[in-house]
């Protein structure tokens, strides 16, 4: 057991003070509510824009603003934060090597509600409570529009985004990245769905339509009034706690949905869209996942995973074939949590065509060519206080620290994320697609006292599923994560952090630049 699953056991939210009681969602009917299906965006108009000067690009306009939604049959409505009148906002779709704009607009109220802890970096009584600036995770975007977290704006003003669209067809997900108060604005509601589409994926012929759906799966503590409840420390100069963890679980905004479906094969576009939980999901019936795709894209072949994990920021493409399963009720779970329930239909139903084995051509980048090998240690500041909550670093450096990772745009590097701490982290790096190469167990002590790397086992591989293109990889405890990144796109400031949200509010964030060659 680690360090996180024994947190996540052991009711770590609920152990922490509550002004109000906490609701055990086990004690709701479960299944009582259909599962909903966040909203397609619809685009605004057109307009000319400044990097494609000439054309007329589609313009969308999304509006961030307080909203009250039921989550559950038998529970007054929550309020929460949304884009247009939805959380998740409206799914944008988009087709390869077709631009678009976004005009993100902040309505939101000029009081947050939820606990912000002015002493986290860029968070101070210095800045105004509600902030927001959306970035697109996934996306290869101009650094001006890729939502830096310094960017923010407040209510009352709004930021437009370019949209290139000049990548392989996946999920992406659009979310706050407000400096210092990320994890509460994401908590509040503030994220939704990006597809993008492209040919080589439709000759696949996958399922889509009504067969294709998309899965956000978020946790949260919820009061027994209804109220989404994030837990304070007890120190009230600072309320930050280290992660969060709640007992009910979402799935596109409602508590234990169900699903009908039709005895035929469906895509599920999954998300982990949690602040710190991750999910270890499996079938009742213990049928596997066909996985296809994962965070950037299609794999290289279909996949069977009978228990698929999904660290913060993750997405799965999976396809379940329902067709041996007429009037069956199949729930998926993840651990001792139930999420969701299928429920088949008997009647017949056209079949679709099967999933091809394999799905596309994945070049592996050559370690060869890397020119250069970052070293780079994920671990908590030093302190001789042990009451004393420190923040978690990056390469022992902070936020405000200047900036040490400058790839040369077009060169390949690898990045060996050395964690020394007992947490995984979910390491995210905005505008690339990257590789995973493998994982090795070292010495955490010699590494801490001599800085020197002495390896206790034989490299692991990535897992079958982690070997497509991916945006976050799981740095695993006391393990050298080493990861292959061509720096392809645009040059300009981006930045790299842990998914945990509370880890990247609390300085597991850091500043990279890509520089143009000399
Ligand atoms: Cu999903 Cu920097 O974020
Ligand atoms: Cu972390």
């Amino acid at each position: 057991m680690t360090r996180r699953q024994f947190l996540e056991g052991s009711l770590a939210s609920a152990l922490l003070p509550s002004p109000a009681g906490l609701l055990d969602p086990n004690r709701l009917s479960k299944f009582v509510d259909r599962l909903s299906i966040p909203p397609l965006a619809q685009r605004a108009g057109f307009q000319t824009n400044p990097h494609a000067p000439g054309r007329q690009t589609p313009v969308y306009r999304l509006r961030m603003r307080q909203i009250e939604r039921k989550i559950h049959r038998d529970l007054p409505a929550t309020r929460m934060w949304g884009f247009e009148s939805a959380s998740p906002g409206p799914t944008i779709e988009a087709r390869r090597g077709e631009a678009l704009l976004i005009e993100w607009a902040n309505e939101l109220p000029q009081r947050h509600f939820l606990p912000i802890d002015h002493s986290l970096h860029g968070a101070g009584t210095d800045v105004p409570e509600v902030r927001t600036i959306i970035h697109l995770h996934g996306g290869r975007v101009p650094p001006e529009s890729d939502g830096y977290p310094e960017n923010w704006v407040t209510p009352g003003k709004s930021v437009v985004s370019f949209y290139p669209n000049r990548q392989d067809a996946t999920m992406l997900w659009y979310h706050d990245h407000a400096m210092g108060i990320t994890r509460l604005n994401m908590f509040a509601g503030l994220f939704g769905l990006y597809l993008i589409r492209d040919e080589e994926e439709e000759a696949l012929d996958l399922p889509k339509g009504s067969y294709e759906i998309p899965l956000v799966l978020y946790d949260r503590s919820i009061r027994s009034d209804g109220q989404l409840f994030y837990p304070v420390s007890g120190d009230p100069a600072k309320p930050w706690i280290s992660e969060f963890f709640g007992e009910a679980i979402l799935v596109n905004g409602t508590l234990f949905p169900f699903l009908e479906v039709e005895p035929r094969q469906y895509r599920f576009r999954l998300l982990n869209a949690s602040n710190s939980r991750f999910y270890y999901l499996s079938l009742s019936n213990k049928q596997p996942f066909q996985q296809i795709g994962s965070d950037q894209g299609l794999l290289a072949a279909r996949l069977a995973v009978e228990r698929l994990t999904m660290a913060p920021g993750e997405r799965a493409d999976v396809v379940l074939d329902f067709k041996e399963r007429r009037g069956e009720r199949i729930t998926l779970g993840s651990d001792r949590y139930t999420i969701l329930e299928f429920r088949v239909s008997s009647g017949g139903a056209a079949e679709s065509r099967p999933i091809p084995g394999r799905l596309r051509a994945i070049q592996r980048i050559d370690e060869q060519e890397a020119v250069k090998t970052r070293p780079l240690t994920l671990n908590g500041g030093d302190s001789d206080d042990p009451t004393l909550v420190m923040p978690m670093l990056l390469n022992g450096a902070r936020w405000h620290d200047p900036v040490t990772e400058n790839p040369t745009l077009d060169t390949v590097e690898i990045w060996s994320l050395i964690n020394v701490t007992d947490d995984s982290h979910p390491i995210h790096l905005h505008l690339v697609r990257f590789q995973i190469l493998d994982r090795r167990p070292f010495d955490v002590f010699t590494y801490l006292n001599d800085r020197e790397l002495r390896y206790t086992a034989a490299a692991v591989p990535p897992e079958a599923n982690e070997a497509g293109w991916k945006d976050v990889v799981r740095a695993e405890p006391r393990m050298v994560t080493r990861i292959i990144v061509r720096f392809e796109g645009f040059a300009g400031r981006y930045v790299w952090h842990c998914h945990v949200l509370e880890h990247e509010d609390f300085e597991m964030m850091r500043p990279y630049e890509v520089v143009r060659a000399r």
